[in-house]
């Protein structure tokens, strides 16, 4: 239910242009753009320093952009919400936005972006000292607990060193984050804020998190624990090939990440084990010129040792590659190429990288990012119904819409 209050600031009186919840990436790129275009903001951050999440970032390291980010990249209720933000603000953008400030990237891998000899710090410090030149205010330790809409302007009631205090300004950038890692200073207070409002959520789940295994086959995936193979795992939406990371709880690693965003609970995905290759063909091969050769001999020239010897559970690792039947053969194929996993859960929130759903896009203008209801309410960065692969995405996601924000305040 949204309440108006009667505007208690007379026109003049504002204490900014803007004010802006949560300095992570999108709040710090709005204030910086907003710095540009000459308007003032002010920027309200509950933990002591800004960042928190770039900081930690792809190791420390932030990986920043992706060369190949397009809207294909974003899970979301309506997949072309991001075109708009993406066209005003490109991935040659960011990069000449770091450049302009010492930072290169350099590509790790699949067009990962990663500041070529500085690190996340590096990344924080270049929107810090913009915002000091700007004069953007930038008050840390302040926890936002309340905001009430007026008729054409917003009265923000935060807490800092124990003491309530208010301010008032004509627009609000709600950058608060999403759900991931509450002991980083995640909290819910966008979603809560926007329901208040009565807005649309997208139900929310943890995204780009590790899987977990329990049940019968725990210890058959704990005994891999800390190993890491290169496969394609898919489901009937999507497919990722890259690095599986076994571990004492189930499964991790790069593949895993991306597909826990498509994965719903009570689901079955698959894994080829040695995508590209045909272990049907291989073991042929092998037979035409040594059909005395172990299946475990012909694994180990793919997988390692460990892994090999994990797999007899299900294949007949110590047959000569001559006598193995039809049958068998058949279910080696099944084995290495539709490997099925039903995970028990997830890791949750304390390890997601993102958050799946949240705010309805639909509620917002996609060119503005302006409430459809509200006019001068803003929403960006995570908090929204809009959640990219691993790699980069997610940072391009935040610094775009920070930008469009700050062109519309
Ligand atoms: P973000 O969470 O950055 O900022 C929100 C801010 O609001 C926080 O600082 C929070 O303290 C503050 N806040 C919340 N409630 C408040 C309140 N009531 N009052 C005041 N302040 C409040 N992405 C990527 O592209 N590349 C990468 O390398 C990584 N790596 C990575 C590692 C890990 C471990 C995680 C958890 C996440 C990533 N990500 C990532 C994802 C990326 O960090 C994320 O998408 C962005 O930080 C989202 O930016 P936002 O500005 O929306 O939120």
């Amino acid at each position: 239910m949204l309440i108006l209050h009667k505007n208690n600031n007379i026109n003049g009186l504002m204490d900014a242009d803007a004010i802006i919840i949560g300095a992570g990436a999108c709040g710090l790129m709005c204030a910086v753009q907003a710095g540009y275009l000459g308007k003032k903001v002010i920027l309200l951050e509950k933990n002591d320093q800004p960042g928190a999440k770039i900081l930690i970032s792809g190791g420390g390291r932030c990986n920043y952009t992706n060369l190949l980010a397009g809207d294909e990249q974003f899970i979301s209720a309506n997949k072309h919400f991001v075109k708009s933000a993406f066209t005003q603000w490109t991935v040659a953008d960011t990069i000449s936005f770091f450049e302009t400030y010492g930072i290169y990237g350099k590509e790790k891998t699949l067009g990962q972006l990663f500041p070529d000899g500085k690190n996340a710090k590096d990344v924080v410090a270049v929107f810090t000292s913009l915002c000091a030149d700007f004069e953007q205010r930038l008050i840390c330790d302040a926890q936002v607990m309340d905001i009430a809409v007026n008729e054409g302007s917003f009265t923000v009631k935060y807490e800092k060193g124990g003491k309530a205090k208010t301010l008032t300004a004509p627009k609000l950038v709600m950058a608060s984050g999403g759900l991931p890692i509450p002991k980083m200073g995640a909290t819910d207070f966008a979603l809560r804020f926007a329901r208040g409002l009565g807005l649309n959520i997208v139900s929310t789940a943890p995204a780009l998190v590790p899987l977990t295994i329990t049940g019968k086959d725990e210890g058959w995936y704990a005994q891999l624990s800390g190993n890491s193979v290169f496969c394609r795992v898919s489901n009937e939406r999507i497919a990722f090939e890259e690095n599986i990371l076994f571990t004492h709880w189930g499964l991790s690693g790069p593949a895993i990440l991306q597909i826990s965003s498509y994965w719903e609970r009570g689901e079955v995905f698959n894994i080829d084990l040695l995508p590209g290759q045909q272990m049907g063909s291989l073991i042929e091969a092998e037979r035409k010129q040594n059909g005395k050769t172990l299946l475990s001999a012909l694994f180990n020239r793919h997988f390692t040792r460990k892994f090999t010897d994990a797999l007899a559970k299900f294949l007949p690792v110590e047959k000569q590659v001559a006598v193995l039947t039809k049958a068998e053969l058949e279910n080696i194929e099944q084995i290495i190429h539709e490997f099925k996993v039903k995970p028990a859960g997830d890791k949750g929130y304390d390890k997601a990288e993102a958050m799946r759903g949240g705010i309805d896009t639909a509620e917002l203008s996609s060119k503005t990012l302006e409430c459809r209801k509200i006019p001068g309410l803003f929403f960006g960065g995570e908090c929204l119904d809009v959640t990219g692969w691993l790699g980069g995405y997610n940072f391009q996601w935040a610094w775009a819409s920070g930008f469009v924000i700050a062109r519309n305040l």
